[in-house]
């Protein structure tokens, strides 16, 4: 028998079941719009909310501003009449559902970094109306909607699960990822009370294929930061096993292509410079920090931290050790770095490790350049105040030929490999672009 909820619930349930329901998106960025267009081809009408007025144009124009998202989506969505994106915050009142996807990252003190969300939770409760759901989709420790979220929101005088309704549904978008997409993956959601867990559950089967509904929000803030931990572990254990076979003359890549072949028990995790992107080098310690409260500590994230965090030192060394080989110092050397964004394919340089590595070679004196198919510029970066100004270089014969070493960061797609291994006077591959043994080839 189907679940009964009081007369407001049943009203914005019918609403969204007809998807008559408008949905207000805060944030839109790399979750954010990709969710604004998922709803948007189911028939929704949406309004995107964002503080950056050049996005917000953009938009308006029908333009995509993220690489990877096919922009004649945005462009289609603009056709539809049926989304509007603005900088005007007090039309929060517009929409019947409001979904908040702003940046969750770390203060310099890698401590949770609740701004944007407060910023955002202050904004709604200014114009919050009776009948309204708010689901928080940013990624955060658990405890930040049914405490932080709910205390700012009722500030408005409005009551939590009679005249609103409140859930948090992380979000867990893969940029790059060409198998999956906002409306294939599962959404997982948890509301504060039972009435705002079937308005959220009801909002996100209306758009995505399959909704996996948790008992409390709680619950489900834990399950997106246990997912991202469990990448975060993984990438050290794998990163800190390169380094121990790498000293005793084995190749990991090798070790994982065999152990790969085992159709049970294991997962497949490949090491490489570091971590990066917005989520695995800083979703755990969102854990560590609120763990702390309860007196509990998070060892296995600080000692992923540990062990990634040394790879760009560990990835510098082995150059320096391959220049030593070759009578070479560091100093003055000509390096090209072959990637810079965080991963495979992709235009997104947050938190890549060639941060990281180029602030090291810099201060051993190398003469850096890049190239990146994706990353025309290297982007100014506030942790970053020192590196270089510079620009993707074209990646030919004459740009190979006039560095004295490449580093392999990231291995997009579109280089061509054999061309460099021809060129390049030696490579450090540290992402196994190159799997059998080769005297211009040192493993990293
Ligand atoms: N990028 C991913 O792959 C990914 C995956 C899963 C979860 N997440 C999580 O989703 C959340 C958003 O991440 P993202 O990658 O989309 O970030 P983003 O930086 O790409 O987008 C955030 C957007 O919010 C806007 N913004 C900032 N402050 C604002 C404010 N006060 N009001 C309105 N808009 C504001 C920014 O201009 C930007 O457009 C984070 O919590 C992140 O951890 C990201």
């Amino acid at each position: 028998m189907a679940e009964t909820h009081p007369a407001a619930v049943e009203s914005l349930l019918a609403k969204i079941t007809t998807r008559e329901a408008r949905v207000g998106i805060i944030g839109m960025g790399y979750v954010g719009l990709p969710l604004a267009l998922t709803f948007i081809e189911k028939g929704f009408r949406v309004l995107g909310f964002d503080v950056d007025p050049e996005k917000v144009t953009a938009l308006g124009a029908g333009q995509s501003y993220i690489k990877h998202l096919d922009p004649a989506r945005v462009a289609a969505a603009a056709k539809t009449g049926r989304f509007e994106a603005t900088a005007d915050f007090s039309r929060l009142d517009e929409p019947d559902a409001i979904l908040i996807c702003v940046p969750t990252p770390l203060t310099a003190q890698r401590e949770p970094d609740m701004s944007y969300v407060i910023g955002s939770s202050h904004k709604i409760k200014d114009r919050l109306r009776k009948g309204q759901l708010v689901v928080l989709e940013s990624t955060t420790y658990p405890g930040t909607t049914d405490e932080l979220v709910k205390g700012i929101l009722e500030q408005s005088g409005l009551r939590m699960g009679e005249d609103f309704y409140l859930a948090f549904s992380p979000e867990r978008e893969d940029p790059g990822n060409r198998d999956h997409s906002t409306a294939t993956i599962p959404k997982v959601v948890g509301g504060v009370d039972r009435g705002s867990l079937a308005l959220a559950q009801a909002l996100y089967s209306q758009a995505i294929a399959r909704t996996v509904a948790v008992s409390s929000a709680r619950a489900a803030e834990a399950a997106k930061l246990t997912e991202n931990i469990f990448r975060a572990v993984n990438i050290a254990l794998v990163n800190e096993l390169k380094v121990v076979y790498d000293t005793m003359g084995i190749d990991i890549w090798e070790v994982l292509d065999a152990a790969a072949t085992k159709p049970f028990g294991f997962m497949r995790f490949d090491p490489g410079p570091g971590w990066g992107g917005h989520c695995i080098p800083l979703d755990p310690f969102y854990l560590a920090w609120k763990a702390r409260e309860f007196g509990r500590s998070t060892k296995f994230i600080e000692i992923a931290g540990e062990v990634n965090v040394e790879m760009p030192h560990y990835v510098v060394n082995k150059l320096q050790l391959a220049l030593n080989e070759r009578g070479k110092a560091l100093k003055g050397t000509k390096v090209l770095l072959l990637g810079v964004a965080y991963k495979k394919d992709i235009d997104d340089p947050r938190e890549s490790p060639a941060f990281e590595i180029i602030e090291l070679l810099r201060r051993l004196g190398a003469v850096l350049s890049y190239h990146d198919p994706h990353v025309p510029k290297l982007p100014r970066m506030r942790s970053w105040p020192h590196l270089p100004e510079l620009a993707s270089l074209p990646l030919n014969e004459d740009t190979l030929k006039s560095h004295d070493a490449v580093l392999i960061v990231t291995n997009h797609s579109a280089v061509d490999y054999d061309a460099v291994l021809n060129h390049a006077a030696f490579i450090v591959d540290t992402r196994g672009v190159y799997r059998s043994a080769h005297p211009k080839v040192i493993k990293a």
